[in-house]
């Protein structure tokens, strides 16, 4: 267990580490010498340009060994939502360009809007055609039918490796085998499960690999696409050629280097069995609120198919938006969201066949790295008072 982190002493119990997580005080270590003294423009021939493109190229190999990414290149980005968009546009108009008309791309429904705005973007502009699949109640996608969506015009099949809201893990590599079968591009929205599980593009067998910096520890507005050798893309911004010419500007060196650090942080927490704790605290609360709340608990997600920190679950009985509001000492999330007066439920648990008045009471608590076992009973004892 890591020292406790000085954002979290005397607060809330954070339980929103899907949302987002606290920087690791090593990141902001690692950071600190590129936002005062070493600010070279890593494009710069002299000194101050060599220790920039020294720590780049350090950042590049500890987020490529993250991920087991030898055979292709990282690209950095300013978020995940910018690398889901340049694998998903940059891929398709690279299609497109190569006269590969008309064009089809696979994805389904519980995606991140991320995804889904690059689909819904080129749908409108450029005709093309897309299958979103549907997932069955544990917010799993079916292989064969994703198979049989296939078409000879389709060129991108995106589907994330877990769902940010349930946890759930999608069947990434037996999709991987049914679209290299058929030579389609596979891109995965790995931003909810690095850090959290291992995550090896060849394993997973994936072309393009999204990753986000403040889902670990690193700081909000750093990200990376892992770009599989051979994979052609039409970069988003041009300029200058910075990141092999897929992502123009300069590179934003401190930030990068946090996002280096911290996928060093995460692959040492892997290796010493970070996840099993993680577990642990999740199925405590789980237990915990099962036994306060007799019959009322039900779980969103798959049972075991799921991310080590995540539990969704749906209490009979009791709104999530109101609940939240009330657990004053919990900082929690609710799938729910409040637009115009009216509560909505998650567009992922209706996909998921959750009627609108159980998903309207689904809480998601997501642990991690500063999360104690005196966190977890603490927040399972105050959202049974609430809800009893
Ligand atoms: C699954 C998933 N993809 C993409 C993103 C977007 O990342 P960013 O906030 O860096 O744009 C998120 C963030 O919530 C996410 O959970």
């Amino acid at each position: 267990m890591a020292a406790p982190h000085p954002g979290l002493v005397g607060r809330p119990v954070y339980l929103d580490y899907n949302g987002t997580t606290p920087i690791d005080p090593a990141v902001v270590e690692a950071m600190a010498p590129y936002l005062s003294v070493e600010f070279g423009n890593p494009s710069s021939t002299h000194a101050y340009g060599v220790g920039a493109s020294v720590a780049l190229a350090r950042a590049r190999e500890q987020v490529s060994s993250l991920v087991s990414g030898r055979g292709g290149r990282v690209v950095f980005t300013s978020s995940g939502s910018e690398a889901d968009a340049l694998a998903i546009r940059g891929a398709v108009l690279a299609a497109i360009d190569a006269a590969r008309t008309p064009v089809h791309v696979v994805t389904q429904v519980t995606e991140h809007p991320a995804v889904l705005a690059a689909c819904r973007y080129l749908e409108q502009r450029h005709a093309v055609l897309v299958t979103y699949l549907g997932v069955d109640a544990h917010g799993r996608v079916d292989p064969d039918e994703l198979g049989a969506a296939l078409t000879q015009d389709t060129v991108l099949v995106s589907i994330m490796h877990a769902n940010n809201e349930t946890g759930t893990l999608q069947p990434v590599a037996e999709i991987a085998a049914i679209t290299r079968d058929h030579g389609v591009l596979l891109h995965c929205d790995a931003a909810q499960s690095i850090g959290k599980v291992e995550v090896d593009v060849d394993a997973l067998g994936v072309d393009l690999l999204t990753i986000v910096g403040h889902k670990m520890h690193a700081p909000k507005g750093i990200a990376a696409l892992y770009v599989r050798e051979g994979v052609a893309l039409v970069p988003l911004v041009g300029g200058g050629g910075q990141e092999s010419g897929l992502r123009a500007g300069t590179e934003n060196v401190p930030y990068i280097v946090g996002l280096g650090a911290a996928a060093k942080l995460a692959a040492e927490a892997l290796s010493r069995g970070e996840s099993r704790r993680l577990v642990a605290l999740r199925d405590r609360m789980h237990v915990e609120l099962e036994a306060g709340l007799p019959g009322r608990v039900h779980l969103n997600g798959h049972p075991g198919e799921r991310l080590p920190n995540t539990l969704n679950v749906s209490i009979d009985g009791v709104p999530a938006l109101g609940l939240l509001a009330s657990a004053v000492d919990l900082a929690a999330s609710a799938g729910s969201a409040c637009h115009a007066g009216h509560d909505e439920p998650s567009p992922v648990l209706t996909a998921m066949g959750l009627p609108a008045a159980v998903a309207l009471t689904a809480i998601r608590l997501s642990v991690g790295r500063w999360t104690t076992a005196e966190d977890a009973a603490r927040a399972a004892a105050a959202l049974i008072t609430l809800a009893e």
